[in-house]
């Protein structure tokens, strides 16, 4: 893998290691939070904010507040995703799931107690100036949310079981996963405030990465080699899920995959040459090629 993206994804984990500090209430909710939190995980969401922060100006570390919060967004998603009211998982990054460690109520309120720190996390940043701090709110809780991805897990959930068509599954995917794929992107664009040709281009770019992201991970649910993804495959058809795979099978599905990757490429390509994309362009092709 690329250097610089080993390099942040050891940052991160360092950063959100320490990042929930002890309470003086006798429970162990903390403990939970860190569970999940530092049980692994990719770390792609976060790497991407900081990458594309990276190429945009000269201090990628402005992101840090906005990636970690970003991560406990997605921790708090993957809890309640998990629950036997959703998905009903068992495993996830390796582990057991929250809920099955930790039972319901708790896993309930790790995931809720996750959502809200991550607004703290930003709001306790003092690099960063207060009308930048404010955007980056802003942006989250929309992203995070009923227009977002909580929207589009409503979504996901209200669909099992009946036929839909690819237009509301494209809906799908670009809420519950291209929201959280959009903000890593464009919270570096409201951090570095680029031209506007430039934040349209990335805009655009994790559009594209967020439909490859879901495309590759219906496909691994099928497909994918449990080991390595770290959480059960079969979990969609189970759950009697519309996926890209369900609705065009694996060739449909890898066809929409390539045209997303393609696209993705060319978004960069519009960017002025002064910036240099090469691990924009590495992370479309971890996002292609992904096992886990
Ligand atoms: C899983 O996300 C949930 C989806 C949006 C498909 P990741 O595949 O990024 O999970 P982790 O963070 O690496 O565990
Ligand atoms: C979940 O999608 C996306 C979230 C917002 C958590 P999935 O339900 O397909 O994610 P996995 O496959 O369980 O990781
Ligand atoms: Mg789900
Ligand atoms: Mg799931
Ligand atoms: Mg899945």
């Amino acid at each position: 893998m690329n250097q610089k993206i080993n390099h942040l994804t050891e940052e991160i984990n360092q950063l959100l290691a320490t990042s929930i500090e002890e309470s003086l209430l006798d429970t162990n909710l903390e403990e939970s939070m860190r569970y999940s939190l530092n049980a692994g995980g990719k770390r792609i969401r976060p790497v991407l904010l900081l990458l594309t922060l990276d190429m945009l100006s000269n201090d990628y570390k402005l992101g840090f507040s906005s990636a970690l919060g970003l991560e406990m967004i997605h921790t708090y998603s993957l809890i309640h995703d998990d629950l036997p009211a959703m998905d009903d998982d068992d495993y996830r990054r390796g582990k057991l799931t929250n809920h099955k460690v930790f039972g319901e109520w708790k896993a309930i309120l790790a995931g809720d107690a996750l959502l809200t720190k991550a607004f703290d996390v930003i709001i306790n940043d003092t690099t960063l100036d207060d009308a930048i701090k404010v955007k980056l709110i802003r942006r989250l809780s929309f992203s995070s949310g009923h227009l977002g991805m909580v929207g589009g897990q409503t979504l996901d959930m209200q669909s099992e079981g009946s036929a839909i068509d690819l237009t509301t599954l494209e809906q799908i995917h670009n809420a519950k996963t291209g929201a959280l794929l959009k903000f890593a992107v464009m919270a570096a664009v409201d951090i570095a405030e680029p031209e506007t040709l430039v934040a349209t281009a990335l805009e655009q770019y994790s559009e594209h990465l967020g439909l490859m992201f879901q495309i590759k991970d219906d496909l691994l649910d099928i497909y994918g080699d449990e080991q390595k993804l770290g959480k059960a495959v079969g979990s969609d058809i189970e759950n009697d899920k519309s996926t890209y795979v369900s609705l065009l099978g694996r060739s449909g599905a890898e066809d929409k995959l390539a045209y997303h990757t393609q696209a993705a490429h060319q978004c960069l390509a519009q960017l002025p040459d002064h910036y240099n994309t090469e691990n924009l362009e590495a992370i479309i092709q971890l996002f292609n090629n992904r096992e886990s």
